[in-house]
């Protein structure tokens, strides 16, 4: 089938479950997914009963949309993400955006977990993204008849919309939330990185590594869709210093920091 046919058949239905004209989209990363509890929420489909959605492997199997409104606002959110480290290819990792692209929201927030580079940044803090490495040997908009959907030669002169940037530091300013401001690079995972791959991203002056989002903010900017993203940093990434890897720890440190992350959406979400 069509990739134009599969999106407007996804599209369809999820109208049909009264996703109606969402404003903003919202991309929830790894220990991230309280973030809907601040959704009063009115629809919720579980991305296995979406025609065409990507079919959800163990990590990913509590996929969600979400849509409901936050202050006013019409959001919808992907509480779940595809990694390309799961074995999909970069159309099924972003079906999500070109999805809630195709619902209409005007603009896009990613959160994700990232390991902290910049060995001044700490773990349990924020990093905003103003610009990034794609580091995962891939593009999301290399595919036959991928000029469909927008420019295939995206300019990515500013992937991250500045008027959003400069709401987020406003607002993190205003609620005393520290807030870095850095580049993060994506790379393909699984596994962790060794030692010289930490010291490679060093001298690359990388802020934060993770590895999601850089696929998802390329396909927004084909889409000409405005976004932001904001890391929460979880490990710290020291080549000189390196701790066995502990995916509950980088959970749990998550999940301690949404709270953060949380307020910075939520004021976002109410001044747009
Ligand atoms: N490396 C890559 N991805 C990550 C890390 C890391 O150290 N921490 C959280 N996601």
């Amino acid at each position: 089938m069509e990739k134009q046919t599969q999106l407007k058949e996804s599209v369809d239905f999820l109208k049909s479950k009264g996703i109606l004209a969402p404003e903003v989209g919202i991309v929830l990363g790894t220990g991230l997914g309280k973030f809907v509890h601040e959704i009063n929420i009115e629809v919720e489909i579980a991305y296995a009963d979406i025609p065409n959605f990507p079919q959800a492997t163990v990590e990913s199997h509590s996929g969600k949309l979400v849509y409901g409104t936050i202050s006013g606002k019409k959001v919808i959110a992907m509480a779940g993400r595809f990694h390309m480290y799961e074995g999909y290819n970069l159309w099924e990792v972003t079906y999500g955006i070109r999805t809630m692209h195709a619902l209409g929201i005007k603009n896009l927030l990613i959160s994700n977990a990232a390991g902290a580079i910049n060995l001044s940044y700490k773990k349990g803090d924020l990093m905003l993204l103003e610009d990034h490495l794609n580091l995962q040997g891939n593009s999301p908009l290399a595919f036959k008849k991928a000029g469909v959907f927008g420019p295939i030669f995206a300019d990515m002169l500013a992937p991250y919309s500045e008027a959003l940037n400069s709401k987020i530091t406003a607002i993190a300013t205003e609620k005393q939330i520290d807030l870095h401001i850095g580049v993060y690079a994506s790379v393909l995972g699984p596994q962790l990185e060794t030692r010289a791959e930490y010291r490679m991203l060093q001298i690359l002056e990388v802020d934060a590594v993770g590895m999601s989002t850089v696929p998802e903010v390329i396909v927004a900017k084909q889409l000409d869709l405005p976004c932001a993203a904001i890391s929460v940093l979880t490990d710290e990434c020291d080549p000189k210093n390196l701790q066995p890897v502990n995916i509950a720890e980088i959970i749990a440190i998550a999940e301690k920091t949404e709270p953060k992350l949380v307020s910075l959406f939520k004021e976002l979400i109410k001044a747009l």
